[in-house]
């Protein structure tokens, strides 16, 4: 867009010729914590640019194998994951078995066997985002104290991959953004008021105090969509969306308009594979489809491509070339290369596109605070948007245009609309992580989901997963351990503490392997309702804080307060794939593990006060925790447990 004097109000509200410059700049979260991406969008702003095409014109493959840049990576990876990895296990030790031996030997003799250990982290906006947040704190061997009794610091070290979506996208794409900050980073920033993740005021408000600065926040985001449109490229309401949340979460000016999604493969931390790997989930969804079903293509975006592994499409695009005139798998030579479509923010607002409604339904609320002209102008702006379809992202050109046209439903649209990861309701990222071809032993699930009446989770997304594991058509080959009704999540508290799936590697006898086995960590009370509601937009200090701490208790129950065997057992559940690949004996302290955490196979299907009313209290204490502390036994017995450490349970119910 090219200014050459600052409009008036009047030409603003009729021309919406907007123009950041005109007004005050606004002040984003400043924050010392000087920790990015990379800006390397070639138009130096939101709107992706036509760039001369390289020697070797960028192509589709088939997915049949893992890329070869993601596979030279994973050798290095899995070699940085070794030491971590030690340090975890030696200090969560298991009786009778040297586990650092054991890692050492994979690691010298046979790569195969060294535990292959992912993390996946569900959607659920702020909620999950915050709670998501916490179990990555506990993870993080940075966190202060993480590495202490009771603690799993270390665990995110140790992992190949990390996987979010929706919300869980937020966070792994602030993380990865913002340099691969620690939580504890950036949920403090290094001095008094310098948080990058400052919630306080909402993301429709925007950041600074002044009349001048929210004002320049919409017009700065109406600005760069315009730029974008005004490329040549189609513009969604998720180009809105996404741009209003790297406001929140990319510490960068402006929310750091041209930090790409690809540009996470430039920076040093991933390509000295000193970080997981990240990888971000959205649905496919087919011309004229509106309700996205279980078997809707999956869809996912990695720092070096983007693309599905499902046998629709069965492809992936170089990340950094999205928006190229792909045709058939190739760029003719009349077709252009295009850069810095991947933008960052757009790939988070792709992965959670259901909070267009949000938007849409608040831009104009009183209480937002925005200023009404802006208003107006975007509003203007969006009803030029057709409304069934204003939660897709559009992706055109379509990267998958005339490939695999006998099975892939979008073959013949110049577009690829994306939506929400967690339309087809498997809202914990666990698709990209089941993929025969990654060999991963064993997936940490942490499940914030908005599942019953009061916004806890009762396994659904799991169910989800099991389910599409189950359609031939669709699920090409990958495995999902069996999962129980809602009813007996609630009856048996399998929500209430972390449950293991899969554990029996001889339930699969299929001849394909075995699934990853899963930690199923669900969002429970432990110090802090954190059950808010998915479309609460502003959070105080103090409720964030409590929220992310909750979520540390989750993941180290309450620092091995609620059972004493927990941190013990991840040592267990890290093995327990490389003990079957290598048949080795599995230690008593583990069989005990086993026994206390994984699901026996047992239902407990009825319908009950607690399913129908279910109101968990506090399982450690917390801010007015006063529940009943009568449901220990009955917590465990569901899951095949013995009465456990007598005196420290305090699982509370208020019924
Ligand atoms: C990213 O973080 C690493 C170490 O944590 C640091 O050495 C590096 O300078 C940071 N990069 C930027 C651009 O801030
Ligand atoms: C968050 O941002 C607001 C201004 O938008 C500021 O007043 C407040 O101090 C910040 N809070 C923190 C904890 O940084
Ligand atoms: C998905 O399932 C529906 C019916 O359940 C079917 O009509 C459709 O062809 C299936 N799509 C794919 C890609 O398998
Ligand atoms: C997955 O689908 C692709 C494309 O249809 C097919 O070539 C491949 O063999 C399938 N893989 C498995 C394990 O079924
Ligand atoms: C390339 O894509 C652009 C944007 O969609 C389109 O306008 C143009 O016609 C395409 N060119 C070719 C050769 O496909
Ligand atoms: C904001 O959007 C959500 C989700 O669409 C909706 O439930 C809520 O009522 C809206 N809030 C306001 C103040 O309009
Ligand atoms: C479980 O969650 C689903 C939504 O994910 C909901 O429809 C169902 O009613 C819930 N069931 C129980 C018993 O909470
Ligand atoms: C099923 O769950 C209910 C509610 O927690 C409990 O009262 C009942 O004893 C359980 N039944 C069995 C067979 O475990
Ligand atoms: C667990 O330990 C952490 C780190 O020391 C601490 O912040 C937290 O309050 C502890 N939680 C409980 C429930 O004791
Ligand atoms: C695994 O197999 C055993 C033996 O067949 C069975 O008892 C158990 O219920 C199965 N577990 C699950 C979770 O299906
Ligand atoms: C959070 O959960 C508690 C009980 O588990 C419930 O009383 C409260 O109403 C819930 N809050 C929200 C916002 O759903």
């Amino acid at each position: 867009m090219v200014v050459t004097s600052c409009p008036t109000w009047g030409q603003l509200l009729a021309t919406s010729i907007l123009i950041s410059t005109c007004l005050a700049e606004p002040i984003p979260h400043t924050s010392e914590v000087q920790l990015r991406a990379l800006p390397n969008s070639p138009s130096g702003d939101y709107a992706p640019a036509v760039v001369p095409c390289p020697q070797d014109r960028p192509t589709v493959r088939s997915a049949q194998k893992l890329s070869q840049q993601e596979t030279s990576w994973l050798e290095r990876r899995r070699k940085a994951t070794v030491d971590p990895m030690i340090k975890l296990v030696e200090r969560n030790k298991i009786d009778g078995f040297d586990a650092g031996a054991y890692i050492r030997n994979a690691a010298d003799n046979d790569l195969s066997s060294l535990p292959n250990i992912a993390i996946a982290v569900s959607g659920g906006g702020y909620r999950a985002l915050m709670n998501g947040a916490g179990f990555l704190a506990a993870a993080d061997d940075r966190t202060t104290d993480s590495t202490g009794p009771g603690g799993i610091g270390g665990l995110l070290q140790a992992s190949t991959y990390l996987a979010g979506l929706s919300g869980g996208g937020w966070l792994v794409g602030s993380i990865f953004a913002n340099n691969f900050s620690s939580v504890e980073a950036l949920r403090n920033g290094l001095s008094p008021d310098t948080d990058v993740w400052n919630f306080t005021n909402s993301i429709f408000a925007g950041p600074g105090e002044s009349f001048l600065q929210k004002t320049g926040y919409w017009f700065d985001i109406v600005e760069q969509v315009g730029d974008k449109a005004d490329a040549g490229f189609e513009t969604s309401i998720t180009d809105y969306w996404g741009r209003a949340l790297s406001y929140q979460l990319i510490n960068a000016p402006k929310g750091g308009p041209a930090y790409t999604f690809s540009s996470i493969a430039e920076v040093d931390h991933f390509r000295n594979a000193e970080t997981p790997f990240p990888i971000l989930v959205a649905d496919g969804r087919a011309p004229g489809e509106r309700i996205i079903s279980l078997n809707t293509t999956v869809f996912e975006f990695n720092p070096y491509e983007m693309g599905s592994f499902d046998p629709t499409v069965f492809a992936f695009v170089p990340t950094k070339y999205l928006a190229s005139n792909f045709s058939n798998g190739v760029i003719p030579k009349d077709g252009s290369c295009v850069n810095g479509f991947d933008q960052l923010g757009f790939v988070m607002g792709t992965s959670s596109s259901l909070f267009n409604q949000f938007l849409l339904q608040n831009i104009s609320a009183a209480d937002t605070k925005i200023p009404a002209i802006v208003v107006s102008a975007i509003e203007k702006i969006l009803a030029s948007i057709s409304n069934d379809n204003n939660d897709i992202a559009q992706y055109a050109p379509n990267p998958f245009y005339k490939y695999n046209p006998s099975t892939n439903p979008s073959a013949e649209s110049p577009e690829l609309s994306l939506v929400d990861g967690g339309e087809d309701l498997q809202n914990i990222p666990l698709h990209p992580l089941i993929q025969p071809t990654r060999k991963v032993d064993v997936i940490f699930a942490v499940d914030s989901s908005a599942d019953t009446p009061y916004n806890w989770p009762n396994g659904t997304a799991l169910r989800a997963s099991y389910d599409r594991s189950l359609l031939s058509d669709i699920a090409n080959g990958t495995l999902f351990p069996p999962v129980p009704d809602a009813n007996t999540f609630i009856n048996s508290r399998l929500n209430q503490r972390p449950t293991f799936f899969g554990c029996d590697v001889r339930n699969f006898t299929s001849g394909n392997g075995a699934p990853p086995l899963v930690i199923y960590i669900p969002n429970a009370p432990y110090s802090a309702y954190s059950n808010v509601s998915t479309f609460t937009p502003e959070y105080t200090s103090s409720e964030r804080n409590n929220i992310i701490q909750n979520g540390y208790d989750v993941a180290t129950m309450g620092n091995n307060t609620v059972d004493g065997s927990w941190t013990t057992c991840v040592s267990c559940a890290i093995f327990s794939r490389s003990w079957a690949r290598t048949n080795t004996a599995v230690p008593q302290q583990c069989v005990d593990c086993f026994d206390r955490f994984c699901w026996d196979g047992r239902l407990n299907s009825s319908s009950t006060s607690l399913t129908e009313n279910y109101e968990p209290g506090f399982i450690v204490g917390g801010e007015g925790a006063s529940g009943t502390k009568d449901n220990a036994a009955s917590g465990l017995s569901g899951m095949g447990m013995g009465m456990a450490v007598a005196g420290v349970l305090s699982l509370s119910l208020a019924l």
